[in-house]
């Protein structure tokens, strides 16, 4: 297992039900102001169980999700055959290898909380390379980073929690991040070593691209999200620093504890989870190449 597939090993299966998606509004905006009209090809790097490829799917004649995790692209071709997207393909690649595994040009390659995991100033310039004249790259993420963890690179300025929609309390992420830190520290794990966070913005690493500075929107998260005990367990097994690799044999005892917690945090056992908006920056190769 190279060291990019085993940064969630155990995720997959509880990905798609742990991790909220982005704003509904994303496809339309998207649509909207790249003039997407179900023509042209889109590549989805770090594709994980296809959160981002399948809603944008619609948009192109053909999509393509790529992620080095083999688990996670079983569940994202079950998600797109759920979804009936007949149009997506998923293929096991880092990001940095798309050029030897796909042939361009694509009007749209988009990075949807996966950019920090890879060499980012080697995949930017790939992915000018790989565009199409007037094509763009998209970098998407949610506003509030989970599980109190320290925020990546875009996100440190997060939408401030609004008030719940109902009586049910928001996700107890203060205690579970004190839980997880007695099984593994307080230093955030990733695969086999510690999490190591970009220093600087994405938006500012783009800027000294040949895309130059990106576009930023923020668009309307859900308010909506009501989870159960069950969801949120699958919640921390799929983030990287709480994978289920990590606790080793003491994964069962682990699971008991956070159940137990939850249960006593919510009499109910639902919990609103507010993920912030989705902020979409947007980087562009200009529609007349440069000589
Ligand atoms: C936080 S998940 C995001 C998944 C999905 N894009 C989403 O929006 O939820 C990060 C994904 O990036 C993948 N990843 C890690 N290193 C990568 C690399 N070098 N190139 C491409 N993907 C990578 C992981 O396997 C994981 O599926």
């Amino acid at each position: 297992m190279t060291p990019d597939s085993a940064l969630y090993a155990g995720s997959a299966r509880y990905y798609r039900r742990g991790r909220a998606g982005y704003s509904p509004e994303l496809p339309s905006m998207l649509a909207g102001h790249l003039g997407l009209d179900g023509s042209g090809r889109f590549v989805d790097e770090g594709c994980g169980p296809g959160i981002l490829t399948v809603p944008l799917a619609p948009l192109f004649a053909e999509v393509f999700g790529l992620d080095p995790d083999p688990a996670m692209l079983v569940e994202a071709r079950r998600y797109a055959d759920e979804a009936g997207a007949s149009n997506a393909r998923f293929l096991q690649a880092r990001a940095e290898d798309t050029a030897s595994v796909l042939a361009g040009p694509f009007r749209l390659i988009g990075f949807a909380q996966s950019f920090h995991w890879t060499d980012r100033e080697r995949v930017a310039a790939m992915a000018f390379d790989l565009l199409e004249p007037g094509g763009a790259l998209i970098l998407v993420h949610h506003t509030l980073p989970a599980h109190g963890q320290p925020p990546i690179p875009e996100v440190a300025a997060g939408s401030a929690l609004p008030p719940p929609p109902g009586p049910d309390p928001p996700i107890p992420f203060g205690d579970i991040r004190a839980l997880r830190e007695r099984y593994l520290g307080s230093v955030l794990r990733a695969g086999s070593g510690t999490r190591n966070i970009p220093g600087d913005l994405h938006r500012d690493l783009l800027a000294r691209t040949s895309f130059g500075p990106p576009e930023r929107f923020l668009l309307p998260g859900r308010r909506d999200l009501i989870r159960d005990v069950d969801d949120v367990v699958a919640n921390v097994f799929a983030q990287s620093f709480s994978a289920p690799h990590l606790f080793g044999p003491r994964l069962e005892r682990f699971t008991a504890e956070l159940r137990e917690l939850l249960t006593a945090a919510s009499p109910t056992g639902r919990f609103w989870e507010w993920p912030g908006d989705t902020e979409l920056l947007v980087a562009r190769k200009p529609a007349e190449s440069r000589p």
